[in-house]
């Protein structure tokens, strides 16, 4: 018999699995990310701000995502910025493209709009604007401190826009930067995420395999293991080095995937 072309459809998959962008109908629901979903939900509804600080990989802009769907269109207008070091200057034009503002001006200028039309969009149609801030490991002490004038400027003490802050642990230290008490005051909440257990790193996969249309999980009990082991239960590296195993297994030419696969796979991706 001829070698089967490609291991998607080996393995009956309708598109290559564990790939990124997940569908927010696909996603594994685990009360991990539910919890901080929840609370991340009611601080944004109490016009509060709130942060999330979790490693690399374990889920984070994945909650925003699941976050952003669950805010009503018709109650809150929401900003979406991937942050990387910008000036104050840079990040006040960057959110005002997002918010579909004109972003040329100078800093004083730019800020002054930006409060004006947040607090417009507050004040016309009842709609409140979420800013989510991704990657603000990133951000520079000054530009975090430039956010509570954005967060808070009407005469009546009001939050205008709730901020949403993400990022990894060294966000955690960056909000402890002497001067910065007046943005941290005003988080409501700082949620985090953990690793998946060994149970879990298994039910992910099978869920995983199960959303890209396979009807059965192609990794043996060993392979389980084996993922566990060297992934422990980091979403990303775990997606990595499934994807890497199933390529492995399939040019082998073999229908299931064992642990054999997924220490040649670790030695394809992450060499020693
Ligand atoms: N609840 C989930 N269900 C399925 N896949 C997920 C889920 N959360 C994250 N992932 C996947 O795990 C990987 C890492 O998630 P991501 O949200 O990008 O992590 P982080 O932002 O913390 O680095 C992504 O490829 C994403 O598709
Ligand atoms: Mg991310």
């Amino acid at each position: 018999m001829s070698k089967i072309k490609d291991f998607t459809t080996r393995f009956g998959f309708h598109g290559v699995p564990f790939t990124c962008e997940i569908r927010n109908e696909d996603r594994y629901v685990n009360d991990i990310y539910q919890t901080p979903i929840d609370h991340l939900y009611r601080t944004v509804d109490k016009r509060m701000c709130g942060a999330l600080i979790a490693p690399a990989g374990t889920g984070k802009t994945s909650v925003l995502r699941a976050l952003i769907d669950r805010l009503p269109e018709a109650r809150y207008h929401v900003h979406y910025v991937k942050v990387t070091s910008l000036s104050k200057r840079d990040m006040c034009r960057e959110i005002a493209t997002v918010i579909g503002m004109e972003s040329a001006g100078t800093y004083p200028a730019l800020v002054k709009r930006l409060q004006e039309h947040l607090a417009a969009s507050l004040d016309m149609d009842g709609i409140r604007p979420v800013l989510i801030l991704d990657e603000a490991h990133d951000i520079r002490p000054d530009v975090l401190a430039m956010m509570r004038i954005l967060t808070n400027f009407d005469m009546d003490n009001r939050l205008v826009v709730s901020i949403v802050l993400t990022g990894q642990p060294p966000l955690a230290k960056l909000l402890k930067h002497p001067g910065l008490e007046a943005v941290t005051h005003r988080l409501a909440l700082c949620a985090t995420l953990r690793t998946l257990s060994r149970p879990e790193t298994t039910q992910y996969v099978e869920h995983r395999c199960r959303v890209a249309g396979a009807a059965s999980c192609p990794f043996d009990t060993g392979a389980m293991q084996a993922l566990y082991e060297i992934g422990r239960g980091n979403l990303r590296a775990t997606d990595q080095l499934s994807l890497k195993s199933l390529e492995t297994a399939h040019d082998r030419d073999c229908d299931t995937v064992d642990s054999n696969h997924v220490a040649e796979a670790r030695r394809l991706l992450w060499p020693v």
